[in-house]
């Protein structure tokens, strides 16, 4: 198959708008990442996004509208969600809700709720709007990589794939939209994202996060959040978090690149701008400003890429704090990780001792 990649012009969003009502599939920019659209209604639609990314079928689909009035053929506001709608929507928040028979089965993996999500960014509501359906659409990425930032990002994993990529440019939030349970008790984040628990519990009260947000699933453990359960974002090369006060963190990432260099691989650092001139000689990836964790949700998903592309085999990274944004975005550096990290204290005790 040949694919298409246009800048989102009149004629660019008509044709997309057809393929959407033809029952193919077309690649999107939303304010978070690029989304893997389909007519949510359409089984066979949607079960072929799960082809083209090589989904596991257990892993339900986030349905997107640009008008409310569109929930009630498929879906059941629950309660709490139109303070929360009022409040952040259009934009990344994603909510549960009771599903309808409208919805088919492999849109919600079987479960009894379905992810519905107003995107703010204007291409994704002029694509929605022009095809008047709801479209379900996980991340453009193949299984597994990285969540795509750019339509250069959606080209690398699905060329070939799928007719149509709208090229909108570079997302502003940089990560996918928090999941928000409101249908099981005291609201829950599932996935944490652009919308804040601060945000969130400034509307609601009380929020819960999920136990698996920072840590990896227990044996035994179900996810509410299927997502939750699959290595996601993990770049080929081994990646360890770094943790500790600044000056001993950028001892140790200095420690950490001479030695693993020293024997061989291919080594570099994940490091905030204002680190960059300090680590220079320790191959460093500038992972956008300490001062502004926004900056870092931005630049993540790319920084992965372009570890991968420099077939980097050891990667070391330092950490921010996890709250406001900076919860996504250590979910998503942990998740990269397998949750590995080390205290830089024992990075300095250790290697000084050899
Ligand atoms: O920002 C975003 O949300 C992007 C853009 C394209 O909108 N989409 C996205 O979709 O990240 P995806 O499929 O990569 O992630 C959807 C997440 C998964 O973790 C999935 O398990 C969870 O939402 N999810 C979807 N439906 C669910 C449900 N009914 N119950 C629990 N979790 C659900
Ligand atoms: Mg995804």
């Amino acid at each position: 198959m040949q694919t298409q990649v246009l800048p989102p012009s009149a004629e660019a969003l008509a044709l997309a708008a057809d393929l959407l009502r033809r029952g193919q599939l077309v690649a999107f920019p939303t304010e978070t990442v690029y989304g893997l659209g389909a007519n949510a209604l359409d089984a066979d639609a949607v079960r072929a996004i799960f082809a083209a990314k090589g989904r596991p079928a257990d892993n339900p689909l986030i349905v997107h509208i640009w008008s409310t009035a569109q929930i009630e053929a498929f879906a059941e506001l629950p309660e709490g969600a139109e303070a929360l709608i009022e409040r952040f929507w259009p934009g990344p928040l994603t909510l549960l809700m009771r599903r309808k028979p409208a919805i088919p089965d492999v849109v919600t993996a079987g479960l009894d709720t379905v992810a519905v999500r107003m995107p703010s960014h204007p291409t994704a509501r002029a694509l929605l709007r022009a095809c008047g359906l709801p479209v379900a659409a996980p991340s453009a990425n193949r299984s597994g990589r990285p969540s795509p930032t750019t339509a250069a990002h959606v080209s690398e994993d699905l060329n070939g794939v799928v007719p149509l990529i709208l090229d909108g440019g570079a997302c502003e939030v940089g990560l996918e939209s928090t999941v928000l349970d409101l249908c099981h008790g005291t609201p829950c984040i599932l996935r944490p994202g652009g919308v804040t628990q601060e945000q969130l519990s400034s509307v609601l009260g009380p929020v819960d996060i999920a136990g698996s947000v920072l840590r990896p699933l227990q044996t035994g453990e179900v996810a509410r959040s299927p997502g939750m359960r699959y290595r996601h974002y993990a770049p080929k090369g081994d990646l360890t978090l770094v943790t500790g006060p600044e000056e001993e963190t950028l001892s140790a990432l200095r420690l950490l690149y001479e030695r693993d260099t020293a024997a061989g691989y291919r080594t570099g650092v994940f490091c905030f701008e204002e680190h960059a001139k300090t680590l220079a000689d320790c191959h460093p990836f500038r992972m956008g400003r300490l001062s502004d964790p926004a900056s870092v949700a931005e630049r993540l998903f790319d920084l992965l890429r372009q570890a991968d592309d420099a077939g980097i085999e050891r990667i070391y990274s330092e950490v921010v704090p996890p709250t406001g944004i900076g919860l996504a975005v250590m979910n998503r550096l942990g998740r990269a990780a397998a949750f590995k990290s080390i205290p830089a204290r024992e990075v300095l005790d250790q290697i000084k001792e050899e």
